[in-house]
């Protein structure tokens, strides 16, 4: 069958994040036995639309709407419980009871960690990212601090004191230091998080263990990445990225599923670009033509609601996100939105002070006064549902060129096309 996973496939994020991965999860999902996530946390916005129903995920894999897979998050995500809770719940009420296991050894976002990114964000100024105020960034620091708290201690009120102590006081310190006053209370911390370790333990498991002897009895793992490329810690365009790895890589340390054993890794790429945060952006539209392409592809944050800012395929971030996941293939959404487009631009190379480059660069500097080079397609007018019926070569000829385009740009193949966010809507070639 077309769409049933290998064994090990991984799905990622080719560009800023918010490309359709919940989408092209969900796509697989039903031939998987585990959906897992291996990183970040509930700074993420996955919208999956199954039968006309909305279903938006922060932390919980886009796998848990079919009944079989079991939904796993694994140790390198950092999780909020209040808002794992809240997700439980929320899907109860859609009438969808997840199969849930979360990593004993994940991260666990304080109150202190929402409010030392409040700080830390307008600390940063030029330099923010522009954070979704989760408590992303000072979670992973804590991490390596070495004085996190892990999932696992909010089951043990003994270790978890005395995490807490320590915890609590450096991040207190670094809040009133930034000039910001607190009102959290430690002992009520205390209480409330021992009441979420409650009722989170039912699903609290070693997860690389269940992971490794599934994978051993032949069961099928789909592992699905949130951000993107661009907001990854080391590749992306440091310091406007967020605090993990976004890289397929980082499956390995962020589940304890080695990575020698995933044979099929997509990276997931919108047919322009959208960015919701703080960065240069090379190919960024303005003005009408902006509205225009945010208003077509309901590009608004599904996290923060923030208005996504939209620019031109950019290839130069493919390109890397080709070469630095190892991608054995592209999935490529959101064509759909560009149907009645004249001409189309798509950056093949930036201008960097009279120089050509074709890769992104370390220098922030140079980031900032890159322009791109464009190489500009023809358009084609709409699609009907007909054509995605009829599969790729039924499309319009100048659509087929953009895609072929991208392909030789990128050197990889384009394998799976979205013209829609719903699951019929996704042409496999
Ligand atoms: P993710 O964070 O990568 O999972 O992406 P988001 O869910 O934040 O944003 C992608 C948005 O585009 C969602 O609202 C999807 O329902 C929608 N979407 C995904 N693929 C397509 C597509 O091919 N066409 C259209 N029109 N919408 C899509
Ligand atoms: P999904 O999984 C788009 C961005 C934020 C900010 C930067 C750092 O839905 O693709 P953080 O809160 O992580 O410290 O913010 O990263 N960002 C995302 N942008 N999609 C996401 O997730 C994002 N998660 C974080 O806007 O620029
Ligand atoms: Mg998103």
């Amino acid at each position: 069958m077309a769409n049933k996973p290998s064994n090990i496939t991984a799905i990622v994020g080719a560009q800023w994040g918010d490309e359709g991965k919940g989408k092209i999860t969900d796509f697989f999902a039903g031939e998987a036995d585990f959906v897992v996530r291996f990183h970040g946390g509930n700074n993420a916005g996955h919208t999956v639309i199954v039968d006309g129903d909305i279903y938006k995920l922060h932390l919980i894999p886009s796998g848990v709407l079919y009944e079989h897979p079991v939904s796993v998050i694994g140790n390198g995500v950092v999780v909020d419980p209040a808002a794992l809770i809240k997700e439980i719940n929320y899907l109860r009420d859609k009438g969808v009871e997840p199969k849930l296991k979360i990593s004993d050894r994940a991260h666990v976002i304080m109150p202190y960690h929402i409010e030392m990114d409040v700080a830390l964000t307008k600390h940063q100024g030029s330099l923010a990212a522009g954070s979704t105020k989760r408590g992303i960034a000072p979670v992973y620091a804590d991490k390596m601090y070495r004085h996190g708290i892990r999932i696992i201690d909010i089951t043990e009120s003994d270790i978890f004191r005395e995490k807490l102590d320590k915890a609590f006081s450096f991040n207190q310190t670094l809040i009133k230091a930034f000039g910001h006053s607190s009102t959290l209370n430690k002992e009520e911390i205390f209480d409330q998080y021992i009441k979420y370790g409650e009722t989170l333990k039912p699903y609290i498991s070693d997860t690389s263990v269940d992971l490794y002897n599934a994978h051993k009895k032949g069961s099928a793992i789909l592992f699905e990445g949130a951000q993107g490329i661009s907001l990854d810690v080391d590749h992306g365009v440091y310091p406007h990225t967020t605090s993990s790895n976004t890289v397929a890589g980082h499956i390995a340390s962020g589940t304890g599923v080695s990575f020698r054993d995933i044979s099929r890794i997509i990276g997931v790429a919108k047919a322009y670009l959208s960015r919701v945060g703080q960065s240069p952006l090379p190919t960024e539209l303005n003005g009408q033509e902006a509205e225009t392409l945010r208003d077509k592809g309901s590009e608004y944050g599904t996290t923060t609601g923030r208005p996504r800012r939209v620019g031109w395929l950019d290839l130069v971030q493919v390109r890397q996100a080709v070469r630095t996941n190892g991608l054995t293939e592209i999935a490529l959404t959101k064509l759909d939105i560009l149907s009645g487009f004249s001409e189309l631009p798509i950056c093949h190379a930036y201008n960097v002070g009279g120089k050509q480059i074709t890769e992104m660069p370390a220098s922030l500097s140079q980031y900032r006064k890159a322009k791109p080079i464009y190489e500009t397609l023809p358009g084609w007018g709409n699609l009907t549902s007909d054509m995605i019926d009829k599969g790729f070569k039924a499309l319009p000829n100048t659509l087929q060129q953009y895609v072929k385009y991208i392909e030789d740009q990128v050197d990889c193949p384009i394998t799976i096309i979205s013209m829609g966010p719903q699951r019929h809507e996704t042409i496999i070639r």
